[in-house]
């Protein structure tokens, strides 16, 4: 048993990253476990969560276990946790809910927590005590230990907990099964070390860990041969990508070297401020593959609540950065984070966010609710809004960003854009894919045309999508 150690979490020493080529094995008495039996896994959270547990889905299959899209078919439920905000704990203590119950009538289903909630010490002490449903809790840093970990579960009959709070290594060649066969996730880099002082990421996913340069731009190669048509690369700060592996390349020269694989569409999540340099900006402009699509979270438009954060850039510094973009990369879209109400935040303060979102008209914008997360500074810092005063900041936000949402959208009417089509709309007999500049767009055209990226004229618009036609 390992469990996990909010202190030890928070360390971050000199040491250099390992990089770890061959820790990934099936053991032999493991590998046909899962024969003719099916395996439900529910995923919260950020893209990293999602590629994660296509990594999952490829270690469970390794073991013979194929995939249900229903709970009640499955042998074994793995529930993939975020961490980022309250209401995730509150998701996993329903879905827990519903396991047990489930495990009432068949006991022999094995039920697992993993991701971010099993690297907080509280959520773990909680699920130890009182919930007996859980066969199997590992974390962030040991998927690729699945195999061993199912393995004490079912030897011992007991509760497996396998968390660690170590600043982290590289895994190469953990197998994955991925979601799409025209878009893929690909990690750059791991960790946070920015300790934003709302944040738990820093916490629960270790220090920042870099890829080499040579395995990222194999694996896009090795995407591009197999026909996939866009990559989005990922990490928590991707522009601070390689400052810790101590060799002169950058996020600037990474998406330069993706570019010459000549993959038809690059994209990079997510962007911190600070770390924003002018090479990268010249290499998104330079090169018509990276598309011009960014997403540069602003948290809060005030100085004092920036500092308070711990974001290292003011109002104007951000402005900057944005207005430099917006000139130097031709139609580029900007997306943002914002939260509201964090401790200490006045009226003020919140009509400097929405001088921010004034200016910048974004393109679209992810608004939270501050909620607090234990071990973070912010946590400990005195909020004195009622929920009532939280609830109303949200809510004149959102109506502020979703009116330059829309205004973002209605200047595409009549247009003709590039859209690659990646899947079935919701909307039956269409398609369903992203412009350049990350528009959801429903396409009436033909499944001939699948996986293509096709000049589409937008015939409506509406604040979170379009419509159009093939042309
Ligand atoms: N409370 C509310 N929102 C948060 N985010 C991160 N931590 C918190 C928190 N404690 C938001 C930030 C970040 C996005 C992924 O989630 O805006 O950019
Ligand atoms: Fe969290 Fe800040 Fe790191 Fe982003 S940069 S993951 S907000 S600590």
């Amino acid at each position: 048993m390992n469990l996990p150690n909010l202190k030890d979490a928070k360390v971050r020493t000199k040491c250099k990253t390992r990089i770890i080529r061959d820790d990934y094995k099936v053991p032999d008495s493991m590998k046909n476990i899962g024969k003719g039996k099916k395996y439900y896994l529910k995923t919260y959270g950020c893209q990293m969560n999602v590629h994660d547990s296509e990594n999952i889905s490829a270690i469970l299959e390794d073991m013979g276990f194929t995939k249900s899209d229903t709970m009640e078919d499955a042998d074994i439920i793995l529930l993939n946790t975020c961490a980022i905000r309250e209401n995730a704990h509150n998701k996993m203590f329903g879905f827990l809910g519903r396991v047990k119950h489930l495990k009432e009538s068949r006991k022999d289903i094995i039920c697992g927590i993993c991701g971010c909630m099993a690297q907080e010490e509280s959520v773990v002490e909680e699920l130890r005590g009182k919930y007996k449903c859980v066969d199997i809790i590992f974390g962030t840093h040991n998927i690729h230990k699945l195999p061993n970990i199912l393995e004490e579960s079912l030897k011992n009959q007991k509760q497996e907990v396998e968390v660690y709070s170590i600043e982290g290594n590289v895994y190469e060649n953990i197998p994955v099964k991925r979601d799409s066969k025209v878009k893929a996730w690909v990690n750059i880099m791991y960790g946070c070390d920015k300790f934003c002082t709302y944040c738990i990421v820093p916490y629960t996913r270790g220090k920042q860990r870099s890829r080499m340069p040579e395995d990222i731009i194999n694996e896009v190669k090795e995407l591009v041969e197999s026909g996939y048509k866009e990559v989005t690369l990922l990490g928590q700060n991707v522009n601070a990508y390689g400052k810790d592996l101590g060799i002169d390349y950058t996020m600037g020269d990474l998406l330069e070297d993706t570019a010459k694989t000549k993959i038809d569409r690059i994209r990079f999540v997510t962007s911190h401020p600070w770390d924003f340099d002018d090479k990268m900006i010249d290499v998104i402009a330079k090169y018509d593959n990276i598309m011009p699509y960014i997403h540069l979270p602003l948290q809060s438009g005030s100085d004092r609540i920036l500092k308070l954060m711990g974001r290292r850039y003011t109002k104007e510094k951000y402005l900057e950065l944005f207005n430099k973009l917006k000139k130097k990369i031709p139609n580029c879209a900007i997306t943002t984070d914002i939260i509201v109400a964090f401790p200490g935040e006045t009226e003020e303060d919140f009509q400097d966010t929405l001088d921010v979102v004034n200016t910048c008209k974004y393109d679209s914008a992810f608004t939270f609710i501050y909620s607090p997360r234990i071990g973070t500074p912010g946590a400990l810092m005195e909020n004195k809004l009622s929920e009532k005063e939280k609830n109303e900041r949200l809510y004149k936000l959102n109506e502020v960003v979703n009116k330059y949402a829309n205004e973002a959208n209605r200047k595409y009417l009549g247009k003709v854009v590039p859209v690659l089509l990646e899947g079935e709309s919701e909307k039956k007999g269409r398609l369903m894919g992203y412009t350049d500049t990350m528009k959801l767009v429903n396409v009436e055209a033909d499944y001939k045309y699948l996986g293509k990226v096709v000049n589409v004229k937008i015939t409506a618009v509406k604040t979170w999508s379009m419509d159009g036609k093939i042309v």
